[in-house]
């Protein structure tokens, strides 16, 4: 879920030249961050963060461009989210999406960063259908797009899917609780695993991904002591959105995250910049200049 719900690329070498962002905070040479510097995170490393207790950080992205400033910040996982569909493809919902759209959208990310780990995602009516068209699908993402794992939504429904898929090589990403992809069945974007009963369901989901292979799985929009019981539970990372500090992980939106998007965010987003605004006093200004010809000024043109 993200706030629309609610309402050439430019190379990574280009641009900041700081370290990492998170270089200084992580726990020692061995940290994602810190010491992971030549290659792509992997699974392995995820896998052992989990162990050793370090929390990371996960932003979608849609685009060579963002994704490189994100990569050069240190950000270890990138997913190439079906949010696309809402942030950055101008549909209502993630319904929409196509494995078309994903697979063009996956290569660009994959091709704007050097250090993270691309997740890419399996649009609705991708998957669904049988375990074997999830699997053509997924192939096609991790061939075509060059993504290094897919996500997928649903828990145990799911589970055989996200099992032909681990057997055959490809490393899934799991997303239980609030699955958007069935914005439409469930009638909207509610927050899930709220009694017992849907507590329970939500545990039996996040085991039965667990137990078909995943080597995370994302909680979105779930009690943040709920995810934290789960958390705890589970030998997997958990990635929370919406479900509290008690996750190993955390992901968000980056277009809500940097506060491009317009209107109402969810209550779960922490909007860490005002990009919208800059960028809208930006060709504001821009516009004013040209209409009144002080650009381009003589240091702009060519002799
Ligand atoms: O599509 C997406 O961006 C997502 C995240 C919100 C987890 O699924």
């Amino acid at each position: 879920m993200n706030a629309s719900q609610l309402s050439p690329a430019q190379t990574p070498d280009q641009g900041s030249t700081q370290a990492p962002a998170a270089a200084v905070t992580a726990s020692g040479g061995h940290s994602l961050y810190g010491g992971v510097t030549n290659r792509r995170v992997t699974v392995r490393d995820l896998a052992a963060a989990k162990q050793r207790g370090e929390r990371w950080a996960m932003l979608t992205a849609y685009d060579a461009l963002t994704a490189g400033v994100f990569d050069e910040a240190g950000i270890p996982v990138l997913l190439v989210g079906d949010s696309a569909g809402n942030c950055a493809l101008g549909y209502e919902s993630t319904v929409p999406v196509t494995m078309d759209e994903m697979t063009i959208l996956s290569a660009a990310v994959v091709r704007g960063t050097k250090r993270a780990m691309v997740v890419g995602d399996l649009p609705f009516g991708s998957y669904q259908e049988s375990p074997p068209q999830g699997l053509r699908n997924a192939a096609r993402l991790m061939k075509e797009a060059g993504v290094g794992a897919v996500k997928l939504e649903g828990g145990e429904r799911s589970a055989r899917t996200i099992e032909l898929l681990t057997e055959s090589g490809v490393p899934v990403m799991a997303h239980i609780g609030l699955t958007p992809q069935s914005v439409h069945a469930l009638g909207g974007y509610p927050v899930q695993g709220r009694g017992d009963e849907a507590a329970h369901r939500l545990q039996r989901d996040a085991k039965a991904v667990q137990d078909a292979g995943a080597f995370a799985v994302v909680l979105e929009a779930v009690p943040a002591e709920l995810a934290a019981h789960v958390t705890e539970t589970l030998a997997i990372p958990t990635v929370g959105i919406g479900a509290g500090v008690g996750c190993d992980a955390q992901v968000l939106v980056w277009t809500d995250m940097a506060g491009m998007t317009a209107g109402r965010v969810p209550k779960f987003v922490k909007q860490y910049a005002n990009l919208r605004a800059v960028l809208g006093d930006a060709a504001r200004e821009y516009a004013e200049e040209v209409r009144g010809a002080t650009f381009p000024a003589p240091e702009h043109a060519f002799k």
